[in-house]
């Protein structure tokens, strides 16, 4: 029987108030700490805090922990390079874990052609870097993004997220040329929404009959950008064959198509990438996240053809630290070897059991995802799908105070993010609490 989930005093307990506390008075005010929980130490999907409760984590650090917590892989590997060096700039001198990352990652990239590794320490950092490929490789200068999306924070990243008014309030002006258009968001479609398929309105009316009509010349944009499952706007599957249209519509124009990986790549989905369940090659893919296992790492994976610009013009001092690097190379190994199978089978396991909790919780409005990247949406009347985001934030809160660890995502949804290591019994128990606290909030 497993010691977890295990509740010793209501958290935040003293320990960590204190911890809280401290915090509060010097960490930079933007913050947002979902909830006090304070890390002590983590094992496979539990989550210790430091008066001793234990949790079970259902949302990996926002997608991140892929391989778990302390995978004895991944700290070897780890150990071993911090032990040899734990740094000398990839962007000016060679080592081995860096060749072999970035071969790896070109190798499992979807599709056929040749690709080329650019190696950074966040998601943010390998969209920015994207910005400028795509504008470099092209000589256009416009940027689509989707309604909705998180692409990251830094100035050019945060342009293309869409996400929350707060996340631009204060900071303009942002990038110019950057336009963003309606994501295949099935649910809340304002062209099909109620149509029993989808029509593709969101693609072809808002930017070949609207868009490029009315306001800017296709040939001058340089990339759509795009999260093939749509992370922090709601865990949102688009419908299928949506990317492969969105793939040919670049096509039609000469556009670069940028597959944002950065939540729902390695393995999450259950395939390495979530372009691979619509093998859709992207002329560019960022990843991030998962890929380190926690530690700071990401990539931009671009088909050799793209990858034109000149030594110099780009690059990073810590992108692909060495020890990030080991880490990399150990966590996909470990996906690779069992755990993006074991996202799958889990992942049908959890989403029959959501399913399951939809027919008896009619705050459930949707339930969408693939593998183990999946959304609830909640709302206040199935009928006018009205949001319930308060459903969704006293879920969370009160499931945190009795040992599982949840996320919202987008407006009033649940996003369930195990480790990839998840177990069925592991599932079972977030399946249960979640039924008990349902029945308590409704
Ligand atoms: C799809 C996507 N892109 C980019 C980012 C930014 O990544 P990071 O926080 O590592 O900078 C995120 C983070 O949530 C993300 O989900």
């Amino acid at each position: 029987m497993p010691d977890y989930p295990k509740i010793v005093v209501p958290p935040p307990g003293p320990k960590a108030r204190a911890v809280v506390e401290r915090d509060e008075a010097w960490t930079s005010s933007c913050y947002i700490k979902e909830y006090p929980l304070v890390v002590a130490r983590g094992q496979g999907v539990m989550v210790e805090d430091v008066d001793g409760n234990r949790f079970l984590d259902f949302m990996a650090g926002i997608a991140v922990s892929s391989t778990g917590y302390g995978h004895p892989t991944v700290v070897a590997a780890v150990q071993e390079a911090a032990a040899r060096f734990l740094h000398i700039c990839g962007s000016d001198f060679y080592y081995e874990g860096m060749a072999a990352l970035c071969e790896r990652l070109a190798r499992i990239a979807p599709g056929r052609s040749r690709k080329r590794v650019f190696l950074t320490n966040s998601g943010t950092e390998a969209t920015e870097g994207a910005i400028k490929l795509a504008r470099y490789a092209t000589r256009r200068t416009a940027i689509i993004a989707f309604r909705g999306a998180f692409h990251g924070r830094s100035t050019g990243a945060v342009s293309l997220t869409s996400s929350k008014a707060r996340q631009h309030a204060g900071f303009g002006p942002l990038l110019p040329d950057v336009h963003h258009v309606p994501f295949g968001y099935r649910y809340r479609c304002q062209w099909c929404a109620d149509k029993p398929d989808c029509t593709r309105g969101c693609l072809i009316e808002s930017l070949e009959r609207d868009l490029f009509v009315r306001h800017l010349d296709p040939h001058d944009v340089a990339a759509i950008f795009v999260e093939p499952i749509q992370g922090e706007g709601g865990y949102i599957v688009p419908p299928a064959g949506w990317l492969r249209d969105l793939r040919a519509l670049c096509d039609r124009y000469g556009i670069l198509l940028v597959a944002d990986e950065v939540q729902s790549g390695v393995g999450r989905t259950g395939k390495m990438w979530a372009c691979d369940h619509e093998e859709v090659e992207p002329d560019i893919l960022l990843t991030a996240k998962g890929l380190g296992s926690g530690m700071p790492i990401g990539a931009i994976i671009a088909k050799d053809a793209v990858t034109t610009w000149e030594s110099g013009s780009h690059g990073s001092t810590f992108g692909g630290n060495p020890v990030c690097c080991a880490a990399a190379l150990a966590t996909l190994d470990l996906v690779e070897g069992g755990l993006m199978d074991n996202a799958a089978v889990m992942g049908e396991r959890l989403m029959a059991g959501v399913r399951t909790l939809a027919d008896k919780h009619r705050c459930i409005g949707d339930v969408r995802g693939r593998g183990l990247m999946i959304g609830v949406e909640f709302v206040r009347d199935r009928a006018t799908r009205e949001p319930a985001p308060d459903i969704v934030h006293r879920l969370v809160r009160e499931s945190f105070e009795r040992g599982l660890l949840l996320l919202g995502a987008g407006r009033s949804a649940l996003r369930l993010a195990p480790p990839l290591i998840v177990g069925a019994g592991d599932i079972e128990t977030a399946l249960g609490m979640i039924d008990e606290r349902l029945g308590a909030i409704a």
